[in-house]
């Protein structure tokens, strides 16, 4: 008969401590075969296997709950696909540490030797501002397939030789994601401070300067737009037949006197595309949805009408300063085929009616699985309003 090991035994063989044993044991992974008279826990060679496995899994960063559930329980075909979410989350964790590591270097460059606690907040500031784009970049990565920057870039339209003016460039995807297809000559002048993800860009300008048409220049300059010094420089090139104000909004104080001065530098026939306070295109679809399912859509009535007010302020504002506004709708299609995925994003969207959501759960899931089924996905086609604005 085969003898049993113990459990100081088996943890000796799978090169983990005692303790880690009783541990898998209480979490309901690695369950003795047999106990030995005085109760001590036994194990034989099967539960060897299942603790080694347990060892690569967690050194591959699965959590012991993600083990358990999926993987020493499961079948064959639940590791590859299990293996592959694990892929994507180790991917997000590298991509984010990167940012990190590149953030302490920036400043480190920039202020070694003459370092204090201001420098670390704005480094944990830099990082939690980015983390924000990041998840709304991952977000969309799973579940659009368009890139939205590429999107945005053709909305722009960037015509050959055209003098541009990127007001608060940051980490800049709309020109590094289209970093070929920018049309020859074009000049680019980003403005943003320092600190932010501009530093990065300026950065990987000039190592992918060898990729752009010909002609194609970048110029970043790091000052404070609210300031004068920045729009001395600004002015310095006279005009711009392209101005850029994206996502910029909700980070400045003043963006109307922003706006005021981008239009005093804009060319006689050249746009200045913006985009501001607009409705959030998912209370629209969720609501939709709210009311064919019966539910209540109150919240979402209120938010909307605030949003719709926001948005008329905001073209409002341009007009003051441009003879013609134009509303640009953009679009792209979210799929969602998980209704668990859709209602985090509910959740996302409705913080304060959580408790409202969650009560209606049931209903809601129902809904959205039965949508699922008969279609495959759900698609929530987004739309967001930017506006290109004439002198
Ligand atoms: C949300 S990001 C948008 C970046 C980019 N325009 C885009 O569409 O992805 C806003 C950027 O504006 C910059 N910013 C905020 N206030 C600024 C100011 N007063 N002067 C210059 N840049 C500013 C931030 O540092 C950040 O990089």
């Amino acid at each position: 008969m085969e003898k049993k090991m113990t459990s100081g035994e088996i943890a000796k063989k799978a090169g983990v401590s005692q303790k880690a044993v009783r541990l898998y044991d209480e979490k309901g992974l690695l369950k003795p075969s047999d106990y030995s008279e005085g109760n001590y826990r036994l194990y034989d060679r099967e539960a060897l296997q299942v603790l080694e496995k347990i060892v690569a899994l967690k050194q591959i960063g699965f959590s012991l709950e993600e083990i358990r559930d999926n993987l020493i329980k499961g079948e064959a075909g639940n590791v590859e696909e299990a293996l592959r979410m694990q892929l994507k989350a180790m991917e997000e964790k590298r991509y984010q540490i990167d940012k990190v590591i590149d953030s302490i270097n920036r400043t480190l460059d920039r202020k070694g030797g003459n370092l204090d606690w201001d420098d670390v907040a704005g480094i944990v500031q830099n990082v939690s501002i980015d983390q924000k784009a990041d998840e709304w970049h991952w977000d969309a990565l799973k579940h659009t397939s368009e890139d939205w920057h590429v999107t945005l870039f053709n909305a722009v339209n960037v015509k050959e030789n055209e003098k541009v003016l990127d007001l608060g460039c940051g980490y800049a995807k709309i020109w590094r994601n289209n970093w070929k297809r920018i049309p020859k000559g074009t000049k680019v002048f980003g403005y943003d401070v320092h600190g932010s993800w501009a530093d990065d860009f300026a950065k990987f300008i000039p190592e992918n300067k060898s990729e752009l048409a010909d002609g194609v220049e970048f110029k970043i300059e790091f000052e404070d737009l609210t300031g004068e010094a920045a729009w001395k420089k600004i002015k310095k090139e006279k005009e711009y037949s392209l101005i850029l104000a994206h996502y910029l909004y909700f980070e400045v104080k003043n963006i109307e006197d922003i706006v005021a001065r981008a239009s005093k530098v804009l060319s006689k026939d050249g746009v200045f595309s913006y985009n501001g306070y607009a409705v959030n295109w998912w209370y629209v679809f969720f609501k939709n949805d709210f009311k064919a399912m019966g539910l209540d859509t109150s919240f979402m009535d209120e938010g909307i009408k605030k949003q719709k007010k926001a948005q008329a302020d905001s073209e409002a504002m341009l007009k003051k300063y441009f003879s013609k506004v134009e509303a640009v709708e953009l679009t792209n299609s979210w799929h969602y085929s998980d209704s668990e995925e859709i209602i985090k994003k509910m959740l996302e969207n409705f913080e304060e009616n959580k408790k409202y959501i969650l009560d209606n759960k049931k209903k809601i899931k129902d809904y959205y699985d039965a949508k699922i089924k008969k279609d495959g996905e759900v698609v929530c086609e987004r739309i967001s309003v930017f506006w290109n604005c004439y002198k």
